[in-house]
C-alpha cells in the first residue's frame, strides 16, 4: 500500500489534533442540547472519522447511520448519489449532526440534508473532514470543517480509492499514475 502513496497530505498526528480541536467546538455549540444530539455518519467514508470524533464528545448521543454512493469507485466526478441505506432512527425534533468524510462537490451533503430536513429535525447542521473550497457550492455551509484542501483526491483514513486505502492512518494523495 505504501508504493501507492504519493505524499501525505495530513500526518496521523495533526488528524487526530484537529479532529480534537473540532470535537471540542461542537461540544461548546451543543452544550445546551446535548445528551439529544443524533450523530448521523455518511458511510462509509466517515466511519474513522467519526469513531475518532465521537469519543472525544463528552455527552450521551444517538447513532443514525446512512450509506451514500456517489463516485462508485472512480475519482472522477459524475452520478448522481444514491442513498443505498436509509437512516436507522426518528430524528424529529432532535439535534442531527451529519459527519462526512469530504466536502468536494457538495452533491452528496446537499442530497443527505435534503431528505433529513423532511424528516423535521430541531436542527441540522453539518461536518465534514475535508473540504475543497475551489469546488464547494457557496450556498451549503459547513458549520464544522476540519481541514481545507486543494482539488486533489484523497485516500486514507476512511477515504477510498476503489474501496481500498480506507486503512491508510494518513491522509494521502496517490501516485496520479494509478488513477489518470
Ligand atoms: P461530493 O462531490 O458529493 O463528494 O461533495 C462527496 C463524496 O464523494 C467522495 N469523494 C472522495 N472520496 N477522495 C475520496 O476518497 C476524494 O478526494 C473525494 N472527493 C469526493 C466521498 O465519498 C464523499 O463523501
Amino acid at each position: 500500500m505504501e508504493r501507492d502513496i504519493d505524499r501525505t497530505l495530513y500526518s496521523r498526528e495533526q488528524i487526530e489534533r484537529r479532529v480534537q480541536e473540532m470535537a471540542a467546538e461542537i461540544a461548546k455549540v451543543y452544550h445546551d442540547a446535548a445528551d439529544d444530539l443524533v450523530i448521523v455518519p455518511v458511510l462509509t467514508g466517515s466511519i474513522i472519522f467519526v469513531a475518532d470524533l465521537i469519543r472525544h464528545l463528552p455527552f450521551k448521543m444517538r447513532i443514525g447511520l446512512m450509506t451514500v454512493s456517489r463516485y462508485r469507485g472512480a475519482t472522477t466526478e459524475g452520478g448522481a448519489t444514491q442513498i443505498l441505506r436509509d437512516l436507522t432512527v426518528d430524528i424529529k425534533n432532535r439535534h442531527v449532526l451529519v459527519v462526512d468524510d469530504i466536502l468536494d462537490t457538495g452533491n452528496t451533503l446537499r442530497a443527505v440534508s435534503e431528505q433529513l430536513m423532511e424528516r423535521e429535525p430541531a436542527s441540522l447542521r453539518l461536518c465534514t473532514l475535508l473540504r475543497k473550497p475551489s469546488k464547494a457550492p457557496k450556498d451549503l455551509t459547513a458549520d464544522f470543517v476540519g481541514f481545507d484542501i486543494d482539488d486533489v483526491f484523497v485516500v486514507g483514513y476512511g477515504l477510498d480509492f476503489n474501496d481500498h486505502y480506507r486503512n491508510w492512518p494518513d491522509l494521502a494523495v496517490l501516485r496520479p499514475e494509478l488513477y489518470q
